[in-house]
């Protein structure tokens, strides 16, 4: 239970400063970008755009966007993916649900699945909580690649350094 405490403490800020090992918050204004060079492309008609990019516990923050006839690898999900539509719709090949824009989507580990768009939609742009790696594979569940956290700084590095943001531009991004 928490103690009371007079009216006068309420609006009082935390007195003492965060335990030195915490990480500095980050705060991405603008988080759907209408500066095209932060949508770093990963696939025909597929890009991202990075929030959290977290090497301390193997997790990426990131908004997918696919425009029209885009599909998104098939993939492995070793854990846990957290996502939320915020714009148009998409399917996965092995699912007959559709996440419509205000869905939220959680896929379980173990997961195998094709992501795409329906021809009729222009664009759609989810947010999606990746852990651990996305594995991809043929229909048969054989590897054929992976990405983590650490291989998308690598493509954030390469595109910022492109479109001359600078390979330092993800930095801000990392916890
Ligand atoms: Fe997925």
């Amino acid at each position: 239970m928490p103690v009371n405490r007079p009216d006068s403490d309420k609006m009082m800020p935390y007195q003492y400063p965060n335990p030195p090992e915490a990480l500095p918050e980050l705060v991405v204004p603008n988080a759907i970008p209408t500066d095209e060079r932060l949508w770093v492309p990963q696939g025909e008609n597929v890009w991202f755009r990075p929030l959290c990019l977290n090497v301390s516990q193997g997790y990426w923050m990131n908004l997918l966007r696919v425009r029209k006839s885009g599909v998104l690898s098939r993939h492995r999900h070793p854990q846990a993916v957290h996502g939320f539509v915020l714009k148009g719709r998409w399917r996965y090949l092995e699912h007959d649900w559709e996440a419509t824009e205000g869905s939220y989507v959680f896929e379980p580990p173990g997961e195998t699945h094709t992501l795409y768009v329906p021809d009729d939609v222009e664009e759609m742009i989810t947010y999606f909580q990746v852990n651990g790696v996305m594995y991809y594979c043929d229909p048969w569940g054989q590897g054929t690649g992976y990405e983590d956290v650490f291989t998308k700084i690598d493509m954030c590095r390469k595109h910022c350094s492109e479109v001359g943001l600078g390979e330092d531009y993800v930095r801000q991004f990392i916890r």
